[in-house]
């Protein structure tokens, strides 16, 4: 999906520009174009021939080098990007740039451009603190260009505290993010509640129901709804993925807590897609203390938990309410019931049985069962590309809201 985006990196002197090979070696991997400016400082850190071998690219260096005669190098890779990438931007990088100062290749570029620019930057927490260099951040903000704020922690320098840059995958994300948003307007703005993994029913301090649920359905679906432009509430139960960028994560337990989170979230939703594993039954006592074997056998009585998408249902407005339906057999009538019952937009079925869907795996196959009987097949592909097809099905049902 990232073929023939042509993304023009600048890499300014800092320790970070190890980094921003890493970020090279990345965007490469995902098919995007890669062009590669670097000062005179960041090639005291690395050389242009790393850069030139991951990118599999000409490293741009110096103004006055102009290889092409029938073109100005500068201006050239200026309008050649659909996206400029300042990683690491040094104190010095801003401040030039907030000054309007063209003095290198790096900084004249910067100025011939008209793609947006992101700035990642990197520097000792003082610096980053500086009167200065906030004064010229703020510039720059004015002036339209985005940051990719630095992290808390270590520094090169042996200082704790903001200044450490953004790892290479979350820049990859905010890069892949900018391009996904631009073409899917239509989420913009909308409020998106996911639901994902399993939950955990107790029966004791240290015993408790669940299922095999991994959550990485709806921790797909939220990165990629994030990555339109949504804001997301993710409400997970327990899982080992961590938070997808962009994404607003609500951590729960049991089917019970996972009704109150989401129906108190509920009223501001546009969009509700319900992709949790959530018990049916949960132990209908809980021992306060850890129970103790006996002889014999032993029965646990289980009652059964509230449907929460069931709920839903019964108090939608304008809202999307989609569910999932994981069926080992009948899938499609099976699935068509929990449409009505469960009063939803559409649901999304797979196949317990077939091989590569469903629980646990990086890949899946859906079908999409719509209330008005339309049907779109997701064939087995990763699922972030199935929750990007996902999406792109419900688009038509926010149009009629
Ligand atoms: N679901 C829910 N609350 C529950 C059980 C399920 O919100 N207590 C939601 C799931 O998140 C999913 C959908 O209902 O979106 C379908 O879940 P599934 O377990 O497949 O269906 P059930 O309705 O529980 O029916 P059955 O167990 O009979 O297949």
């Amino acid at each position: 999906m990232n073929k023939e985006k042509h993304i023009l990196l600048c890499v300014t002197g800092g320790i970070a520009v190890f980094k921003a090979a890493a970020l090279t070696s990345k965007l490469i991997q995902q098919g995007y174009k890669v062009k590669v400016v670097m000062t005179d400082s960041a090639r005291e850190f690395v050389t242009p021939l790393t850069f030139q071998a991951l990118s599999r690219d000409h490293v741009y260096m110096d103004t006055f080098i102009e290889p092409n005669p029938e073109k100005i190098a500068h201006i050239d890779i200026a309008d050649w990007a659909d996206l400029v990438v300042i990683a690491p931007a040094t104190a010095n990088i801003i401040g030039k740039l907030a000054n309007g100062i063209a003095d290198d290749m790096v900084t004249t570029t910067l100025l011939a451009t008209t793609a947006p620019v992101m700035i990642a930057p990197a520097m000792n927490v003082h610096m980053y603190d500086h009167p200065a260099v906030k004064r010229n951040m703020e510039t720059l903000r004015t002036f339209g260009y985005h940051y990719i704020e630095p992290n808390e922690g270590y520094l090169a320098c042996g200082y704790e505290g903001k200044g450490r840059m953004a790892e290479p995958e979350d820049i990859l994300a905010m890069i892949d993010h900018h391009f996904i948003r631009k073409e899917n307007k239509r989420w913009h703005g909308k409020n998106v509640l996911v639901t994902a993994g399993p939950t955990q029913e107790e029966i004791d301090p240290v015993r408790f129901f669940s299922n095999r649920s991994s959550g990485k359905m709806g921790y797909a679906i939220a990165e990629m709804a994030a990555a339109r432009g949504a804001h997301v509430t993710l409400v997970s139960g327990p899982s080992s993925l961590s938070a997808p960028h962009g994404v607003n994560l609500v951590s729960v337990r049991s089917a019970e807590e996972m009704y109150k989170t989401v129906h108190s979230h509920f009223d501001q939703m546009d969009v509700i897609i319900k992709a949790a594993a959530v018990a049916d039954y949960r132990p209908k006592s809980f021992h306060t203390n850890k129970m103790k074997k006996t002889e014999g056998d032993l029965s646990v009585e289980m009652e059964r938990t509230d449907d929460i998408l069931k709920t839903l249902g019964e108090k939608k407005k304008n809202q999307v309410l989609v569910g999932f339906a994981a069926e080992s057999e009948n899938i499609e009538e099976n699935a068509k019931k929990k449409i009505k019952s469960k009063n939803l937009d559409m649901i999304a079925a797979n196949s317990i049985n077939n091989e590569g869907s469903g629980f646990q795996g990086d890949t899946n196959e859906l079908t999409l069962f719509f209330a008005d009987g339309k049907e779109i097949e997701i064939s087995l592909t990763t699922k972030k590309l199935a929750a990007s097809q996902l999406l792109d099905a419900i688009v038509p049902l926010l149009e009629g809201k």
